[in-house]
Parts: C-alpha cells; sequence; structure tokens
C-alpha cells in the first residue's frame, strides 16, 4: 500500500531535508510489474535510469533481469571493475582514453560498445591501440518511422542505419578489421518506448500518438527481422535488444528480440504516468523542507529546481507528490534555490515540515544527491550511495 505523506514525515522524523529517498515495496512491484509485460524475455537494465550500485546489484540478484545497459564508457570501465558482467553501453564513444583502457582489458567479456558508422571503428582503433583483445561491438540501427515517403520522420536522430542492406554493410566491415568482434543489433524506439499516450494538457494528440505507435510498430517488427537476418549472413550474433520501460509489452511480441531493456519502470518518475498500457507506483521522490510562509495559501520549499532533460516544456518538471493538494506556481516553476507550492494543502504546512516530490525523469534525481533512502515497510531500512556520492558522476 502507498505511503501517506503522514508516514513519510514518521519515518524520516530524524533526518534533515534535503534528502532523496526510494520506496523499495513500490520499486519491487514496479519490477514485477515489468517482468510480466516482458512474458520471460530477459530485461536487460538501463544503469542511466537507476545510477545506484547497490540497487542496481539488488535487482540483478532477481530472477527476469540480466546485464545491464551502460552510458558511458568510464561508467562501463567502473562498473566492470567493481565485478558487474554483461554490459552493453548504448551510446556511441569517442573518449580516447577510456578506449584506450579498454584496449589494455584482459578479460573474457568486456563491455559492448555501440557503433553505426566506420568512422567510429576508425576512432576506437585509434584510440585502443592494435594488438589488443577485440573489442566487441553491437551495431544500432534507426527505429523511425517513416511517412509520406520519408518526408515525414517519427522517431529521434541516431543512427544513420535504416536498412538491412545499411546494417549487412556495417557488420561486413566490422568483421573485415582484426581487433573487433560483432556481437549484436540493437534498435532503440525511443518514440514508442519513451513517449507516453497521455501527453500532459495535449488531450487532442492523444489518438493520434496511439496510432503512430501502433503503425510505427508493426513496421518495425518486420524491419528489425529483416535487419537481424541481414547482419546473421554475415555473424552469428545472437544479442538482439530492443525497448525500454515504456514499450516491453510490445517490444517482446518481436521473435527476433533476444532481450529488452528498462531502467525508469524502477523509479516510476511522472513522464510514465503518462501511459495508458501500464501503471507503476512512484518509488523514487526526493523531500524538501518548508522554510518560509509569504502568504496563508503558499509554502515556499528550499531549492527543488531540478529538472529533467529533453525538450523543456511543463512536463519536465519536478511534480510536488505529497502530501497531495499542491501544485507548483506556474509563473516561478521550481526554483534554484526556493520553490512555492500553492493548492489546498499549503495552508496546512508549517515551516520545517518536508514536502515530497517526484522527478519527471528517473536516474537524473542521482545527480542531485549523494545518497538515497531506501524505505520498506513504512520505515527507512538503508541509505546507499549514489553514484554521485561515489564521487562519480558520468554525464
Ligand atoms: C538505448 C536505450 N534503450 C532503452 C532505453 C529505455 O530506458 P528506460 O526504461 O529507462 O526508459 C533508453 C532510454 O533512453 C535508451 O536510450
Amino acid at each position: 500500500m502507498a505511503l501517506s505523506w503522514e508516514d513519510y514525515e514518521r519515518a524520516f522524523a530524524g533526518v534533515d531535508a534535503p534528502f532523496a529517498l526510494v520506496d523499495l515495496d513500490a520499486m519491487w512491484e514496479n519490477a514485477a510489474e515489468m517482468l510480466a509485460r516482458a512474458a520471460g524475455t530477459p530485461i536487460r537494465v538501463a544503469s542511466k535510469s537507476v545510477r545506484c550500485r547497490a540497487l542496481l546489484e539488488a535487482i540483478l540478484a532477481r530472477e527476469g533481469f540480466r546485464g545491464l545497459m551502460t552510458f558511458t564508457l568510464p561508467e562501463s570501465l567502473w562498473l566492470h571493475e567493481r565485478g558487474f558482467e554483461d554490459l552493453l553501453l548504448a551510446y556511441p564513444t569517442a573518449d580516447h582514453a577510456a578506449l584506450a583502457e579498454l584496449g589494455r582489458l584482459d578479460t573474457e567479456r568486456p563491455p559492448i560498445l555501440m557503433v553505426d558508422s566506420a568512422e567510429q571503428l576508425d576512432l576506437i582503433d585509434a584510440a585502443a591501440g592494435a594488438g589488443r583483445r577485440a573489442i566487441r561491438v553491437c551495431i544500432e540501427f534507426d527505429t523511425s518511422l517513416w511517412l509520406a515517403g520519408g518526408r515525414v520522420k517519427v522517431g529521434v536522430k541516431r543512427s544513420p542505419l535504416r536498412t538491412p542492406a545499411d546494417a549487412r554493410a556495417l557488420a561486413r566491415e566490422i568483421v573485415r578489421r582484426p581487433g573487433f568482434e560483432l556481437a549484436g543489433v540493437m534498435g532503440y524506439e525511443a518514440h514508442i518506448a519513451g513517449v507516453g499516450d497521455k501527453p500532459l494538457g495535449k488531450l487532442l494528440e492523444r489518438p493520434a500518438i496511439r496510432w503512430l505507435k501502433r503503425r510505427s510498430a508493426a513496421e518495425l517488427s518486420e524491419r528489425r527481422a529483416a535487419v537481424v537476418a541481414a547482419v546473421r549472413e554475415v555473424a552469428p550474433v545472437e544479442l538482439v535488444n530492443g525497448g525500454g520501460t515504456g514499450s516491453i509489452h510490445s517490444t517482446v511480441r518481436e521473435q527476433v528480440v533476444t532481450e529488452v531493456t528498462a531502467g525508469s519502470g524502477f523509479y516510476a518518475p511522472t513522464l510514465f504516468d503518462r501511459y495508458s498500457g501500464f501503471k507503476l507506483r512512484p518509488a523514487a521522490m526526493f523531500a524538501m523542507p518548508v522554510v518560509r510562509r509569504p502568504s496563508g495559501g503558499v509554502a515556499t520549499l528550499l531549492g527543488g529546481g531540478y529538472h529533467a532533460s529533453g525538450a523543456a516544456g511543463a512536463d519536465r518538471l519536478p511534480a510536488p507528490h505529497l502530501p497531495p493538494g499542491l501544485r507548483l506556481d506556474s509563473r516561478e516553476g521550481a526554483g534554484e534555490v526556493q520553490t512555492p507550492v500553492i493548492g489546498s494543502a499549503a495552508a496546512t504546512l508549517r515551516i520545517g515540515d518536508r514536502v515530497y516530490l517526484r522527478h519527471a525523469k528517473a536516474g537524473e534525481l542521482c545527480e542531485r544527491f549523494d545518497s538515497l533512502h531506501l524505505v520498506s515497510g513504512g520505515r527507512v531500512v538503508d541509505e546507499v550511495p549514489t553514484y554521485r556520492g561515489e564521487g562519480r558522476s558520468f554525464l
């Protein structure tokens, strides 16, 4: 059962705000929800959406989760050194020093790098040096939906590789070069997985979003199978990755997909309230103290301006969560050092009370706090460092 504001205030009676927390009971419920949607396909955990080693370890210890999708090469090397295995770095790297370190790594299963062009292979070759163990790479292809003969493109700007022939050509280039091993194929359908079909304040757009997602999933299903078949003409790749928290259920329907990725679903930030296909419980929050009362209907919090990345808009702002009945002031938003909150509950708040807010995205919250207080059964059961708390800030 979800904890109330009073429950949290009781649990954190001895802790000064600001602080961040993860409600483990909610997080494990979210994990179970995602496993149910994955229906037996293993879930690779997106580390960027968790950014806490202790929680990544706890998640990977559970059945159904396998390997990490990492976000920078220094992060991947750091995790590898600390015993994490099966690392797929999902974004191309141009980090020369980290590549040199990867080149020196003497291990059976080094982190896999993402590539979509020969130019990236040149950079890796130059930085990692000759005579190294083979560097394992994964080919990323473009998942966007093209309409009107390619004049309208629905999706994000990631890979230039779109057709089976494009992917096959890069696969040939990889196997032709010494020092590389082709390990997988990835296509991340951000416009399906990362876009809610109930966007904030855009009622009229909802049917169009649903139609586009369905149409894109159908097109992608055929194209992904063809891309993978083309790459397998060149090398016997096993790993075929796709999806995200918002598309687990549709991505796993594709036979060719061997694993789906998910990360945000553990914390369930506000952007993930906006999907009609599944429901998650808010698990990650941050608490800010009420420090002044400008007038009867306003309580002002210290700080709180933790905006999420992406195209700027109201949906990227943090949202007051508890006590219920609070909202941001549209003229001030969430501020660097002060955030006024208004609404029915504001009048009841006193100096020193805490307001519990939710971030719009998942792992970015961890860049603001050194630790996460873990709550279970209405009690604080542990406090664990975030990446930042371990002195690591990778992006
Ligand atoms: C390559 C890739 N796969 C999967 C995901 C999904 O992650 P999440 O489940 O946190 O939305 C992302 C998120 O941006 C991504 O970049």
